[in-house]
């Protein structure tokens, strides 16, 4: 394979897909993203990114400006193609069973124009067995075999979302593939715009791997949180006991407990992991606590009878992101309409949602997305500017109630009276 191909990345308008047309674009090779999204391609095409990503909108001016990138609904630029990379979207159905119809509907798609030397990088999230599943119609329906007329990879993206562009060249690749030239092909494509290492494995065993590398994440959080609910009984302050254990001590590693732990991938990758054991207990036990903190905040909520109106603040799944997708702030919003709230969602980095201002006047706060825009207590508790507001935030994001608070629930005269006391904030010293 020459330095610099063409590359057909398909689902190329979604989040990972921008992520990689724009890796690919600016690395030298020319790029068709090619989307059923037809309205997300042409606000690439004007130059504007669809969702936040970090230097996303330098790398596209770039990309656009060289003319190394097209974004197109046209699958006949797979023809023209020497690599064709699949990252459409994987999710589960009302069952919670793998939804392959986008993949297939792709493939299907893809298989028109398919012609032998082509290699096929399959970069969606799937359960295991599914690259396999993937080879079976590309022959069934080209004629064509994988490890003789085309090449065929499983190869997982495994960037944190916002950061892709950064983490797409340092991470270490996972390639499963059925033969030693697909391999052999795919290291060969990926050596000329990453900078770390490929590993060579079965499809099922990459595919499980990457899925066992969410879980493991999903599970620690939800370690966290049954840590949380614990000490909460106990009336200790899990931060304390946290930070305290963890300090210079080489063996315990737990992220913060937090209350919005779901997203795109997490949680459904759990379904994937779990299609053919469903009744192994620690990632079904992991679903049960995450999902259950919604329901526990809410009926926290229950010994403050003034509490009438509810702000959830941050709507996103995640810090510092722009996606609702499987947010668990549309749960808690569910179950505190249910229980009769009034509720106010707030979140400035989400269309639709309400700015910072709408927080005048409520009666409680409940952190759900720790934007870096919510970091000023004094800030938020001047735009709710009532004393008797109940604040609740189990992620120990504002530092000083940290420790003062009942784990995480305090009120903002209690907030007031931390902040007097802590003095005004030393300016930052230039060095
Ligand atoms: N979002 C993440 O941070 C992340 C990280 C790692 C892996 N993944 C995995 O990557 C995959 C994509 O996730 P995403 O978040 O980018 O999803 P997404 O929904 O944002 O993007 C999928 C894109 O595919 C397009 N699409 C759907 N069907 C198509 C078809 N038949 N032909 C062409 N385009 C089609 C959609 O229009 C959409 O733009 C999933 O398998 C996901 O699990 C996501």
């Amino acid at each position: 394979m020459s330095d610099f191909v063409t590359v057909a990345v398909v689902g190329g308008a979604g989040r990972v897909g921008v992520g990689m047309c724009l890796v690919l674009a600016n690395a030298g090779h020319r790029v068709y993203g090619i989307d059923i999204n037809e309205s997300a391609n042409e606000m690439l095409m004007r130059g504007e990114m669809p969702f936040a990503e970090e230097q996303g909108e330098e790398y596209l001016a770039r990309a656009l400006q060289r003319g190394t990138l097209t974004m197109t609904s046209d699958f006949s630029k797979v023809a023209e193609s020497q690599v064709i990379i699949f990252v459409v979207g994987t999710p589960v159905d009302e069952q919670f069973n793998p939804d392959l119809q986008p993949l297939a509907q792709a493939v299907g798609s893809v298989n028109a124009y398919l012609k032998p030397g082509q290699l096929l990088l399959l970069r969606s999230t799937v359960s295991p067995g599914t690259t396999n599943r993937v080879r079976g119609l590309i022959e069934e329906q080209t004629g064509l075999r994988i490890g003789r007329d085309l090449f065929l990879a499983f190869a997982s993206e495994r960037v944190v979302q916002g950061q892709a562009i950064r983490e797409i060249v340092n991470i270490p690749q996972l390639l499963g593939t059925f033969d030693d030239e697909s391999y052999r092909r795919a290291e060969a494509f990926f050596q000329t715009f990453i900078t770390a290492r490929c590993f060579h494995l079965s499809p099922v065993e990459a595919e499980i791997g990457k899925l066992m590398t969410n879980m493991s994440r999903y599970v620690q959080f939800a370690l966290a949180n049954e840590y949380y609910l614990i000490a909460d009984q106990y009336g200790a302050n899990i931060h304390k006991i946290l930070d305290a254990c963890t300090h210079e001590y080489p063996r315990l590693h737990l992220p913060k407990p937090g209350p919005n732990v779901g997203g795109p991938c997490l949680s459904k990758d759990g379904y994937f992991l779990l299609e053919r054991f469903p009744f192994l207990e620690l990632i079904s036990g992991a679903f049960k606590i995450n999902e259950s903190m919604p329901a526990y905040l809410v009926q926290k909520l229950e010994q403050w009878s003034h509490i009438r109106r509810v702000a959830i603040l941050g709507m996103a799944f995640k810090a510092d992101s722009d996606d609702v997708r499987n947010s668990l702030s549309f749960k808690l919003r569910k179950q505190l309409e249910n229980a009769t709230y009034e509720i106010v969602c707030v979140d400035p980095n989400v269309r639709g949602q309400q700015p910072i201002d709408a927080l005048a006047g409520v009666d409680c706060v409940i952190l759900m997305s720790p934007h870096r825009q919510f970091r000023r207590l004094e800030s938020i508790l001047a735009a709710i500017n009532n004393d008797q507001a109940v604040l609740v935030d189990l992620w120990g994001f504002w530092d000083e109630m940290k420790y003062r608070a009942q784990n995480g629930v305090f009120t903002a005269q209690q907030a007031r009276q931390a902040l007097r006391e802590a003095g005004p904030t030393e300016p930052a010293v230039m060095t």
